[in-house]
């Protein structure tokens, strides 16, 4: 089993997306998707003309105060002749000036779950929208595909047992009245199943466990990645870090029988000699604390202190995949932080690649130390824009609580863009400021800089420190501790690990216009130039 999950690192939902023009009533499938708006009797998108024979049902149901239409509600009905579908499922939108992007993905996500319950093979949906919100119809059908896939998701890898005989979803089929819509439709679901499928890997490399995702296998995969996807990978080992003089980041590796690797991966979609952007990915893959141990409750979970480095190569596979015109460089610091006779003790102090000295006063903040190194490395290529994502500080937590992504930058176009990209992708992000008295909490007495800062404003203290390695390069810091990982479900996304940021970075990618088209490729695919995001104009 180990060995299995060793070679594959990844799960794969795996369902045919596909759009068709026609009338919803008279499509076969096992299940007809109905979304429904509240205080509406005119059901929205392509699902319209089923309104009028549907009518009788949707009153009586608003009636006994089982289906209102409010956002993720789900009522099953028969089809009753009005659709040739076996069942029929209400799923509500709220109000539809509403709707955005972030409630189809819920509401989508809700339906999978009900989807996977029921055990059905083949689903038809309409089109939801045109007419919600602002959203065009790609945008919605994208949101559509995200949210039905990441709700079907399930980490179930190492479950020998056998699974209860249900079928699982394998097609589902987007109906649209409008033909002229089938290619935009049709776009719209690769890019949100690219996109999913991203976030799913993401998902599975925070949740499969240490022994399993140790910094050699998670390296492994990168080159898998590089091999499928025609990208350059490339692993530092720990004698070259030395040899370059990366000792914050060996320093943390020396309590632990794994040895370390600085990953990276290359995609070029941009033009040539355009710069790129750099993503920096802590990749802890097992936080103990290290001689600083941490507590026993709850220690299980840091098997996804490895979430920045994950959503990284997510990012890197989608936008090889979609195309995007971009140049980007993945950096994968990747190591255990464990306590043994070897490991680095609190007030060791380390020098970095950047020539500053570190006074570690706790070996428990060792993101930061991995990241300095990692940063100034990334710098050295002179990125157009330097982003570093991680699971960095608790303190995340107590500030913004699970639902925002600390932000701190030096760059205020990166940051806004960054701010967008949280907002339409639902993985929403809240700057923290990154002001000159902060710094003073993280001086040393015996060395340049120190480790911690104390008990107030532990994420700015975080981001201070790491800004110190970043010198002039314009850059930005994400501090996922908080959100990477939830105890209570959401819509499309299970408890456990959330694959957080993958779904950023890629529409912080996908919005990038760089300084031009890239060029055509050159080999036999005339096909190869970048892939158009699909938008119809309304
Ligand atoms: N990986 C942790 C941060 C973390 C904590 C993530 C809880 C998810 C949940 C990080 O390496 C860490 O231990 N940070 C310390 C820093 C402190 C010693 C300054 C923390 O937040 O306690
Ligand atoms: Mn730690
Ligand atoms: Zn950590």
């Amino acid at each position: 089993m180990a060995s299995d999950a060793r070679s594959a690192l990844r799960s794969r939902v795996s369902v045919r997306l596909e759009a068709t023009a026609g009338a919803l009533g008279s499509t076969a499938a096992d299940l007809l998707l109905i979304p429904c708006c509240e205080g509406e009797s005119t059901l929205p998108g392509d699902a319209k003309p089923l309104s009028k024979p549907l009518a009788p049902l949707l009153a009586d149901r608003l009636e006994r105060g089982e289906f209102t239409g409010k956002a993720n509600q789900l009522s099953l009905a028969e089809p009753r002749g009005v659709a040739s579908a076996k069942r029929l499922l209400l799923v509500g939108l709220g109000k539809r000036t509403a709707v955005t992007a972030e409630t189809i993905r819920q509401a989508m996500g809700k339906a999978a779950g009900q989807i996977k319950m029921l055990g059905v093979a083949h689903i038809a949906t309409p089109l939801f929208g045109p007419g919600l919100g602002a959203l065009t119809p790609s945008a919605a059908a994208q949101a559509q595909a995200e949210g039905l896939l990441l709700g079907l998701y399930d980490f179930n890898l190492y479950k020998t047992e056998a699974k209860p005989p249900v079928k699982s979803l394998t097609r589902a089929t987007w109906v649209t009245s409008d033909k002229r819509l089938l290619p935009i439709v049709q776009g719209a679901l690769e890019w949100g199943s690219i996109v999913a499928d991203a976030a799913m890997l993401a998902r599975d490399l925070g949740n499969h466990p240490s022994n399993i995702a140790t910094p050699s296998n998670i390296a492994e995969l990168a080159r898998t990645l590089a091999a499928e996807l025609k990208l350059r990978c490339t692993v530092m080992e720990r004698a070259e870090m030395e040899r370059l003089g990366m000792w914050a980041l060996v320093g943390v590796a020396r309590g632990s029988q794994e040895p370390p690797k600085l990953i990276m991966l290359e995609y070029k979609g941009g033009r040539a000699g355009e710069p790129p952007i750099a993503l920096v990915g802590k990749t802890i893959t097992f936080d103990t604390g290290g001689i600083s141990l941490k507590p026993s409750e709850n220690m299980e979970q840091m098997k996804d202190d490895m979430s920045g480095g994950a959503a990284v190569l997510a990012a890197i596979q989608a936008a090889a995949r979609l195309k995007l015109p971009v140049n980007v460089i993945g950096f994968l610091p990747a190591t255990e932080n464990m306590p043994s006779g070897t490991a680095q003790k609190p007030g060791d102090i380390v020098k970095t690649l950047s020539g500053l000295t570190i006074e570690v006063i706790n070996t428990d903040a060792e993101g930061r130390l991995i990241l300095a190194d990692a940063l100034t490395y990334a710098a050295r290529v002179k990125p157009k824009w330097l982003i570093d994502i991680a699971t960095l500080t608790g303190a995340c937590g107590v500030a913004l609580g699970k639902h925002a992504i600390g932000l701190i930058g030096t760059a205020p176009k990166l940051v806004a863009a960054l701010k967008e990209a949280g907002e339409a992708t639902g993985e929403r992000t809240w700057e923290m400021p990154l002001w000159e008295p902060y710094y003073d909490q993280i001086k040393s007495n015996v060395a340049d800089v120190q480790n911690v800062g104390g008990r107030y404003g532990g994420v700015i203290t975080a981001g201070a420190f790491l800004s110190k390695f970043v010198g002039d390069t314009p850059w930005a810091h994400l501090d996922i501790a908080s959100t990477a990982w939830i105890d209570e479900p959401r819509p499309y996304t299970p408890k456990g690990v959330t694959g957080v940021g993958a779904r950023l970075l890629i529409e912080f990618l996908s919005r990038q216009r760089g300084g031009g088209k890239a060029p055509p490729r050159s080999g036999k695919r005339a096909s190869a130039g970048p892939k158009k995001r699909p938008r119809a104009k309304r």
